[in-house]
């Protein structure tokens, strides 16, 4: 079963290959996590286009037939949830804690039934804590009583939601889709202030807007959402995957070679595409395509994690596998998470040179990295031990791999495409 996939299947690369070719990027992960729950806002049928067929999507799936929706794959990338049937608020499957956007029904379920209970997400651990006070802040402003007691997550609202003004506290992209989707059935005018602005917030708004919602203002600081009483099906297709592209461009930087990713947007890939610049990459931009060239060694930057449109923090630990290839020394600093450098370890098995200060690593370029057995300990984590593997001399082993595949549709497939030499091997 896919779920159970046992810890040891493992890549094996044999490094040292530059990478050619051209590869087509997927649809975003963190925008289908989002816009998969959104579609059982409503008693009817969506089609939904452009889905990563990825570890985290079969759980969602899986979640949503437990609960009685129909949720079929009916083409390669193509999904059909019809939520006619659904008539329960609560999911505390096992299958919660296996990723973190199961959280997302809580949003849905109060504008639906007005009344949730969801068990406490999983997801990618960092080291540090990963709080929920705004999406229940949020919750609480729009008039539902929340409770956290045993893992379990209830929000109840007797006498009915009411849009209202919410300011968060700090940017959060899942608080933000939390109280979106709570807000959409809920009557009134919601405010949303000092929201996410990452390209997949925009997404769920354009879905949303798709199925007869009235969410104006997603890609800037302030979202309105003008509750309506009911939503419809519909066909939807979703945006490509800025941080799969981004790792693709990051591989090419470690490796050197020419590689096209196609299939994306590249104005979502601009806060990446500037720093590869600064390295030395030579970019060009098509209409649904970036072409990175890299051919001598890389120059060190200077790079912090933000919020959209800053440098996403699901990027930085590609960066600082290609950036301790660079020549001298670079910063990496982290403004989003309290603690995601846990990669750093692993890269310096391997041959790298990285300091690991608070919210900030200092990676002192070097010359050559050399093959190591390494354990992938969270998604970004394990595609920078990929990215490693490919630029080392050698042989590297990645463990842990069930981490990647939440997030990278057919990595090895892509990869092999390019021209690298990697393999996975299950262990039987
Ligand atoms: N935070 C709070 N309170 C909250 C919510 C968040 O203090 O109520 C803090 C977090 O602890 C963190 C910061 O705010 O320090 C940002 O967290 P955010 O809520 O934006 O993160 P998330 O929604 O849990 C999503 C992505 C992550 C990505 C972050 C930041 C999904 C499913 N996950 O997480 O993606 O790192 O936004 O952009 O959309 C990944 O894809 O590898 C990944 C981890």
């Amino acid at each position: 079963m896919f779920f159970q996939r046992c810890v040891l299947d493992r890549y094996i690369i044999s490094g040292g290959k530059p990478l050619y070719g051209e590869v087509n990027i997927s649809g975003a992960k963190n925008a289908a996590v989002a816009i998969l729950p959104a579609a059982l806002l409503c008693s009817d049928v969506c089609v939904i286009d452009n889905v990563p067929m990825v570890s985290d999507i079969l759980t969602e799936l899986e979640i949503f037939r437990e609960l009685g929706v129909k949720a079929d794959v009916i083409a390669s990338n193509t999904v059909r949830i019809d939520a006619r049937a659904l008539n329960t608020y609560i999911a505390t499957s096992s299958l919660n804690q296996k990723f973190r956007a199961s959280y997302y029904l809580l949003g849905t379920f109060l504008s639906r039934f007005g009344r949730a209970k969801v068990s406490m997400p999983g997801g990618c651990n960092f080291g540090g804590e990963r709080p929920i006070d705004q999406h229940i802040k949020g919750f609480e402003a729009l008039g539902a009583s929340v409770d956290v007691d045993g893992g379990i997550i209830s929000a109840v609202s007797d006498d009915g939601l009411r849009g209202t003004h919410i300011y968060f506290d700090r940017v959060t992209v899942g608080g933000t889709i939390n109280v979106m989707l709570a807000a959409v059935l809920t009557p009134g005018l919601t405010i949303l202030e000092n929201v996410a602005k990452e390209p997949h917030v925009v997404d769920l708004a354009s879905f949303l807007n798709t199925m007869g919602a009235d969410v104006i203002g997603a890609g800037t600081n302030l979202i309105r959402i003008r509750g309506v009483s009911s939503l419809h099906g519909c066909n939807y297709s979703i945006i490509p995957d800025q941080i799969e592209a981004g790792t693709y461009l990051a591989a090419v930087m470690a490796t050197s070679g020419k590689v096209t990713v196609k299939n994306v947007i590249p104005r979502h890939l601009e806060c990446i595409t500037e720093k590869l610049r600064e390295m030395g990459g030579e970019i060009t931009a098509g209409e649904d395509s970036v072409t990175v060239t890299r051919t001598g060694r890389i120059s060190p930057v200077n790079v912090r994690a933000l919020p959209y449109p800053g440098f996403p923090t699901d990027m930085q630990p590609q960066f600082a596998a290609a950036l301790s290839l660079a020549d001298g020394e670079s910063t990496i600093t982290e403004e989003v998470w309290d603690n995601r450098f846990k990669y750093a370890d692993a890269l310096c098995a391997m041959g790298a040179n990285i300091e690991v200060k608070p919210q900030k690593a200092v990676i002192n370029g070097v010359a050559s990295l050399s093959g190591a057995s390494v354990v992938a300990c969270d998604l970004r984590a394990g595609a920078a031990m990929v990215i490693a593997g490919l630029a080392a001399k050698g042989t590297t082993t990645v463990t842990n791999i069930h981490y990647v595949e939440r997030g990278y549709e057919n990595i090895v497939l892509k990869l092999r495409s390019l021209g690298a030499d990697i393999s996975l091997v299950k262990d039987e």
